[in-house]
């Protein structure tokens, strides 16, 4: 039951209809994985008021120190459970989303700094303590988990680091910083700011980062792997879809407010996308536009990947044909 005492109601095509915002925030209490991907379509349809998203996020704590790793790490140690060529591509994704919520943690202050209005101030200082606390669930898992020894967070992040692929460090190093830095410089700045809500919000998170968690947490659960990360990732993904829904809302205002601002989205979406879908590619295999993994082919990814961001383009009211390139 939601917390206003209504309800969500079936349409008969097996999806749930939202009467209010309060109802389609509702979904991100939901421990389900696939059920908090399709919520989030609803939550950026609904495009619920940054009060209400920071409502949610005051509802929503969940601790690092929640989950309980036991299974996690006898399975993780165990060849019988997982082969070494598992567990290879599975520490790859792992530390690509570690290293991630690293750099959306230190990237994050500026952006609060810029943003116009205190209810967007409010909610993105609690996404800086989100990403915060990803960082140090991750920390937490890659010591219990898979028992790796370093002196602080930092050098656990040193040791991972040859585990990120080029395209990662592109994105992240490259443009996240670059907008992040802008902000810095001139917190006045609003086009930088659209661009980095853009890089952040709609690629980052929105394409990127829960298509490749919805993805793990999928093929870990098929398996019944890793119970205590499956539970703890989850809590991540809610995390996210709520990063997500404030950037869908802030770009959607944006572009009402001034036209201008979708040829920034655009521009920023063409500076990215070359990039962004090599991001899912593992350094070792031959063809990054195509490849095999043990748990699924690099196609069903994409696929997922480029409707999650149609989606997102669509609730802006942006044309999600831009993707395809100019028709020039
Ligand atoms: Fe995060
Ligand atoms: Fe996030």
């Amino acid at each position: 039951m939601s917390e206003n005492g209504s309800s969500a109601n079936g349409n008969g095509n097996g999806e749930v209809e939202f009467k209010t915002e309060d109802e389609a925030l509702q979904v991100l209490l939901d421990g389900d994985i696939d059920k908090v991907m399709s919520g989030l379509d609803r939550i950026i349809e609904a495009a619920p008021s940054y009060e209400k998203l920071f409502m949610r996020w005051q509802r929503q704590h969940w601790s690092t120190e929640d989950f309980d790793f036991t299974v996690d790490a006898e399975q993780w140690n165990d060849p019988s459970v997982m082969t070494e060529e598992e567990k290879k591509f599975m520490l790859f994704g792992f530390s690509q989303f570690f290293l991630g919520e690293e750099k959306v943690t230190v990237e994050l202050l500026p952006f609060a700094i810029a943003a116009p209005t205190h209810e967007e101030k409010a909610f993105l200082t609690t996404q800086i303590s989100d990403e915060a606390k990803h960082m140090v669930f991750f920390d937490r898992f890659y010591r219990e988990v898979l028992g790796m020894k370093a002196a602080d967070i930092g050098a656990m992040l040193a040791t991972q680091r040859p585990n990120v692929n080029k395209d990662w460090e592109t994105l992240f190093d490259g443009i996240l910083h670059d907008c992040a830095e802008r902000l810095r410089l001139d917190p006045t700045d609003f086009p930088a700011l659209v661009r980095g809500v853009t890089v952040y919000m709609i690629v980052i998170e929105g394409t990127l980062a829960l298509t490749g968690a919805r993805f793990i947490i999928k093929a870990l659960k098929e398996r019944d792997w890793l119970p205590g990360f499956v539970s703890g990732f989850t809590a991540v993904n809610r995390d996210e879809s709520r990063h997500v829904g404030f950037g869908v809302k802030f770009l959607a205002d944006a572009i009402k407010a001034d036209q201008a601002n979708a040829l920034i989205i655009q521009d920023t979406l063409k500076e990215c996308l070359p990039i962004a879908p090599l991001v899912f590619a593992p350094s070792w295999v031959e063809d990054p536009y195509s490849f095999e993994t043990p748990f699924y082919h690099s196609t069903e990814v994409f696929a997922y990947a480029m409707k999650a961001l149609s989606k997102k383009l669509a609730a802006m009211g942006l044309d999600p044909a831009m993707l395809a390139g100019d028709p020039a």
